[in-house]
């Protein structure tokens, strides 16, 4: 073969190549173009192994010619390569989305599972209906009077502190805040019922608060409102007790020490039997045997009479506790991080 053959068959290949690149619209088709023109057993790769039937002097030159060619296949493939990935992708947008024959098949047998947080809420509901208590949610974007005021925490008073809230810039609104608890869900319900009332109010709030191995900007809590006649602190504590029981294990006890929240009065925080070490008292609970989950008293009277009830018909308690707490508390988990990092090494095991 001389050069000028060699010339010769290079046309060819090119314009076999320019005639077959317009019908590469797939991906595929161009994965299967390059490797007939520019692949290891290409048409181009063929040429390569016959340079040793040109004379050893013209060598060189030859190379010089093929080299041109494959480097002209090659960059019209990649220069391909982005284009028709894009018009691939808004194919199958534009046809495919709701189409579940779409989903590799491999993902069928990995099915998705309830998140760790999610299902403890679950588990809570499950319990407290069975108490004959209904779920009620509230929004989590509240205004300063349902957050704060309603709940008897009135301005300059140190929970309103800007460090703890995240403030809405919500223009010619009043000041609207993330609700940094549930508890603003119980003025609503009060608001919203007539006695006897016996909720739970499950939901997201949020703290500004530094990430770490115990605190969230976002996690959640349960709240629980009763409001009836005759309505005692034996009430409360019976119903901490009962739910304890009901969520723990029956060799699990709850007890009651005395705190301070402006919403209730009296107020408790309330404690449950350490749950890693079964009371016997570690480093979890600092060798006391208990931990604290949430807090709990009798509705305060500026707070019935706020959601416009009268504290001389009706009295009541309330109670509410980090529902993450809880999960870490019954996973074991050492850095309340993971439960926001989705590592499926964890997931998994719930
Ligand atoms: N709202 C309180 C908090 O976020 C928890 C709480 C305490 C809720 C006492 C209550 C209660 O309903 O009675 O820390």
């Amino acid at each position: 073969m001389d050069l000028s053959q060699l010339s010769t068959v290079l046309a060819e290949i090119s314009s076999e190549f320019d005639q077959r690149v317009v019908g590469a619209t797939s991906l595929v088709a161009i994965d299967q173009l390059k490797s007939d023109f520019v692949g290891k057993k290409g048409k181009v790769a063929l040429l390569y192994r016959q340079l040793g039937q040109i004379e050893a002097s013209l060598r060189p030159s030859a190379g010089e010619l093929i080299n041109a060619v494959r480097d002209r296949i090659e960059a019209t493939v990649d220069d391909l390569y982005p284009k028709v990935r894009q018009a691939e992708r808004a194919t199958i947008i534009a046809t495919d989305v709701n189409d579940p024959t779409a989903i590799p098949r491999r993902l069928y047998r990995s099915s998705g599972r309830i998140h760790p947080v999610s299902r403890t809420r679950i588990e809570l509901e499950d319990i407290f209906v069975g108490m004959g208590f209904s779920v009620e949610e509230g929004p989590e974007a509240e205004s300063e009077w349902y957050n704060f005021e309603a709940l008897n925490i009135p301005k300059f008073h140190p929970a309103r502190d800007g460090q703890d809230s995240f403030y809405l810039d919500l223009e010619g609104e009043d000041q609207v805040v993330l609700r940094t608890h549930t508890s603003p869900v119980q003025i609503r319900v009060m608001q919203s019922q007539t006695p006897p009332i016996y909720a739970v109010m499950p939901g997201r709030v949020y703290r500004r608060d530094t990430a770490d191995a115990r605190h969230t900007i976002g996690f959640h809590q349960i709240e629980g409102l009763v409001v009836d006649r005759g309505i005692t602190f034996g009430h409360l504590a019976s119903t901490i007790e009962t739910f304890t029981k009901a969520y723990f294990g029956p060799d699990m006890n709850a007890r009651l020490r005395p705190a301070y929240f402006p919403f209730t009065e009296p107020s408790a925080e309330f404690e449950v039997t350490c749950t890693i070490c079964r009371g016997q008292g570690c480093r979890t609970c600092s060798n006391t045997g208990w931990i604290e989950l949430g807090g709990c008293g009798m509705v305060h009277p500026n707070v019935l009479r706020a959601a416009g009830l009268d504290p001389e018909t009706y009295s009541g308690f309330a109670f509410g506790f980090g529902i993450d707490r809880l999960t870490q508390m019954r996973d074991e988990i050492a850095d309340m991080r993971i439960l926001t990092e989705n590592d499926l090494r964890y997931m998994k095991t719930i």
